[in-house]
């Protein structure tokens, strides 16, 4: 197969990351027998600085006319504390997705056997954890209406959603929890937001068409807490924006890195696969990041944007014997040997190409 891929590495850490995972790509492509073509552009700090547009027009086109996007991450301390500051790297992210229809945020948290120990909480609570947070990408909070009044005293941003919107993202949900255990949670706060009410509304109209699937309702407040003290519990959650923003975070915490966790939006364009770790400014150029969430970024791009899943099991395969064996960065070593990001990328795609 002949894969076009758009490479936008982005800022802090994101240029690492995308080239270990690019490097496993080609990897994989030699062993299976594809092509693979690579569109470069720029997005993120790195483009604001070149353009003053943190997404410019010739990045969404590149996006635009590949089969899939590897991204890296974007952010700059320079802009985070400064409320004044007009362009911001992060808009280049919300521009992306809102102009790519990036609307299904698929955020896998499962854990690895050799890693159990490393998560904060008991071994018992997260072994065989295994589930997908579903986030909604393109609505809510994060493009409603926003803005200042009272000569900049009242601020607002509003939490809209339409019921196409929800439509179309619990589709997804229920049609993920058909090929997995059959559990679907929405997590909502009903019992508050008018705009839960009609996700929850929404979810009960659905759920009779998805009758094989078990279909519950948690607050988030309440999710927040199962996540942590029951995480077993979960096998498909689907959440608003804001909310899923803020429980995948929570969540990584459940496979004992945020280093590992992968994620992929999909939707009415080019899906864009990232890891979900974001920028982390002071690693950049050090060769310690941890490479993993971004080549298992790359798994998921062949399993949703090429259907090739014998490659993204490969990927996989060889990830996992990598932490099995100890080749990890820092985040992982347990105060033993700390692999660099870029040996960590050479042990893993050796690996593939080998077997
Ligand atoms: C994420 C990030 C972004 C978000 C930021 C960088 C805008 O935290 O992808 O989860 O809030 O969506
Ligand atoms: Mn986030």
């Amino acid at each position: 197969m002949k894969l076009n891929i758009a490479k936008l590495p982005g800022d802090g850490i994101g240029p690492e990351v995308v080239e270990e995972a690019a490097k496993v790509v080609d990897a994989v492509c030699r062993r299976f027998g594809h092509e693979v073509s690579w569109h470069f552009a720029w997005a993120g700090a790195c483009a604001i600085d070149r353009f003053g547009n943190a997404f410019p027009e010739e990045t969404y086109r590149t996006c635009l006319e590949a089969d899939a996007v590897l991204f890296g991450a974007v952010g700059d301390p320079k802009y985070d504390n400064d409320p004044t500051a007009r362009v911001r790297p992060e808009q280049g992210l919300l521009a992306m997705r809102k102009q790519l229809g990036l609307y299904a945020n698929l955020r896998p948290v499962e854990t690895f056997k050799s890693l159990v120990h490393k998560s904060p909480l008991k071994e018992e609570l997260v072994d065989g954890a295994d589930f997908l947070v579903l986030r909604e990408l393109t609505g809510g909070m994060y493009f409603g209406e926003k803005g200042r009044l009272d000569g900049g005293d009242t601020a607002y941003d509003t939490n809209i959603y339409h019921r196409y919107e929800i439509e179309r993202i619990l589709k997804q949900a229920f049609t993920f929890a058909m090929q997995r255990r059959k559990h679907l949670t929405v997590v909502d706060k009903a019992n508050v937001l008018e705009s839960s009410r009609l996700w929850r509304q929404v979810a009960q109209e659905m759920a009779p068409q998805y009758p094989e699937v078990t279909t519950d309702y948690m607050f988030v407040d309440n999710a927040a807490m199962k996540l942590i003290t029951g995480p077993k519990f979960f096998d498909v959650i689907v959440t608003e924006n804001t909310f899923g923003d803020i429980l995948t975070d929570e969540a990584s915490v459940v496979s004992g890195s945020m280093g590992l966790l992968a994620s992929a939006s999909i939707g009415e364009k080019t899906g864009v696969y990232e890891p979900i770790h974001g920028s982390w400014p002071q690693a950049a150029g050090k060769g310690i990041a941890n490479p993993v969430a971004a080549i298992l970024s790359a798994a998921m791009m062949f399993e949703y944007a090429f259907g090739l899943m014998a490659e993204g099991k490969a990927i996989r395969q060889a990830v996992a014997d990598s932490l099995a064996a100890g080749v990890v960065t820092d985040d992982l070593a347990d105060g033993g040997k700390a692999f660099s990001t870029s040996q960590v990328g050479d042990w893993i795609a050796e690996r593939i190409e080998r077997k």
